[in-house]
């Protein structure tokens, strides 16, 4: 007989949900949550006191661990990306700050990400999601149809030799390699792909990483692409996470963006990062 409780309730209209757990993340707890990532896209946990070890361990049962690119990762912890700006550090460019899914640059993005906070400021710092299902089923018949045969590039932009121009400072407290010309590389994905498990289709663009559509110039492309940021982003399709020390957001990669909002200079944040493996994004309508 076991102990553990669990409540979901839904965050948003669109997607995110809250979940309160009591007692430990047994098989059928987990089975819960896992379930609830498929419906809600993005889940908060509270209730969770987790060891670094700890939530290597809770990524791992959603599948292999994978790791971020161009990004230190901890000390003594090699699949934690420890997420830091110190209250000292003011009107820098920080970590996840512009809507974006992550990696998607990768031949197989991550499926899903995990973020546990052991700092929080009082106010401000939270993250934002977009549902990236929601934002395609919006679309008009001709545009999902347009879409469903195109496929985009993407690269390591921030982590390229374009990257982050020198008069942009940003936060020291996450060590992020530039000036590589092998983040230059584009891989193509579909601009709509099929999520495996539920087999609905999502938009899978973003502002950082995508470069332009196959087969097309960045100045050709840039006009959809930017309507498409926009759309994708529209209140009604997204959440706000509010975070609390000992909070675990786990959000699905293939189906939704985040935005870390950067509006608390002179507070103290630091989460800790990991990421499960993913596949390679199946499209929306077999390619010749
Ligand atoms: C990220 O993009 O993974 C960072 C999110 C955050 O710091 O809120």
């Amino acid at each position: 007989m076991t102990s553990a409780r669990i409540e979901i309730r839904p965050m948003a209209g669109s997607l995110g949900a809250d979940i309160d757990l009591a007692g430990p993340v047994d098989d059928g707890i987990f089975a819960a949550i896992r379930q609830a990532l498929d419906d809600h896209l993005v889940i908060h946990l509270h209730g969770l006191d987790l060891a670094p070890e700890e939530l290597v361990a809770l990524t791992r049962r959603f599948g292999p661990v994978s790791r971020a690119p161009y990004i230190r990762h901890m000390d003594g912890h090699p699949d934690i990306v420890a997420v830091k700006k110190t209250a000292d550090e003011r009107k820098v460019s920080t970590f996840g700050n512009a809507w974006h899914s992550d990696f998607s640059f990768l031949d197989q993005p991550p499926m899903a990400s995990l973020l546990y906070a052991c700092e929080v400021p009082s106010h401000g710092g939270d993250t934002l999601f977009a549902n990236m299902v929601a934002a395609y089923e919006a679309l008009s018949e001709g545009m999902r149809r347009l879409l469903d045969g195109l496929d985009a590039m993407h690269a390591g932009k921030p982590y390229g030799t374009g990257g982050v121009p020198g008069t942009i400072a940003v936060s020291r407290s996450i060590a992020i390699e530039r000036n590589r010309p092998e983040a230059d590389r584009e891989v193509a994905h579909p601009v709509v792909r099929i999520h495996p498990d539920t087999g609905r289709k999502a938009l899978f663009v973003n502002p950082i990483y995508t470069t332009r559509f196959a087969g097309m110039t960045a100045e050709e492309s840039e006009p959809l692409l930017d309507f498409l940021y926009a759309h994708a982003v529209r209140p009604e399709f997204t959440c706000r996470l509010r975070w609390r020390v000992h909070d675990l957001a786990i959000w699905d990669n293939r189906c939704t963006l985040h935005y870390a909002v950067n509006d608390y200079d002179g507070q103290d944040r630091l989460l800790y990062r990991t990421m499960v493996q993913g596949e390679r994004p199946v499209p929306a309508v077999p390619r010749a």
